[in-house]
């Protein structure tokens, strides 16, 4: 990553991130952890119940656990900066829908929190995508990796080769 700017900024919404994990996590705990055998087959729950008790396992809503799969890295910036903003967005649509079907005020306000979070972590991306393109020959972003090829910036003007000399000549 040759951009230290942006390098905060990852730094600091991923390290958001893990508290945001923390806050869901104990919100499930605070949720599960008295529930009767009787709430638990009203409620929906048993499926969960029957594998993880009510130990906390990192699943989307759907019980599909959480895999590195998930971390969509590219190595271009460009492209995982975009990649991030849409994750971003993709986390609001989450808390939008939990919000829709849950009426536990304390649940809320802690999801109202989350979500303003990941509004702000997507305006902290488009900044950290300016922070990129700003260094960039601004007629063509996408000529080259800036975090891989050799970089071309505004002050060297000149077009970008898709493929390096180096690596075109082997
Ligand atoms: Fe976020």
């Amino acid at each position: 990553m040759p951009y230290p700017e942006l390098k905060a900024i990852l730094t600091d919404v991923g390290t958001e991130e893990l508290a945001h994990l923390e806050m869901v996590a104990t919100i499930v705990h605070q949720l599960t952890r008295n529930l009767t055998p009787e709430q638990i087959k009203g409620s929906g729950f048993s499926p969960y119940y029957v594998n993880h008790t009510t130990g906390i396992y990192p699943c989307n809503a759907n019980g599909l656990p959480f895999t590195a799969a998930a971390l969509q890295v590219t190595g271009d910036p460009i492209t995982d900066v975009h990649e991030d903003l849409a994750a971003e967005q993709k986390a609001r649509t989450t808390y939008d829908n939990i919000l829709r079907v849950t009426d536990d005020p304390d649940v809320r306000d802690a999801i109202k929190f989350l979500r303003e979070r990941e509004v702000v972590h997507y305006q902290r991306f488009g900044e950290g995508l300016r922070i990129i393109t700003d260094q960039l020959d601004d007629k063509n972003f996408y000529a080259f990796n800036p975090a891989f090829d050799s970089p071309r910036t505004k002050k060297a003007q000149s077009p970008a080769p898709l493929v390096s000399a180096e690596t075109s000549s082997k």
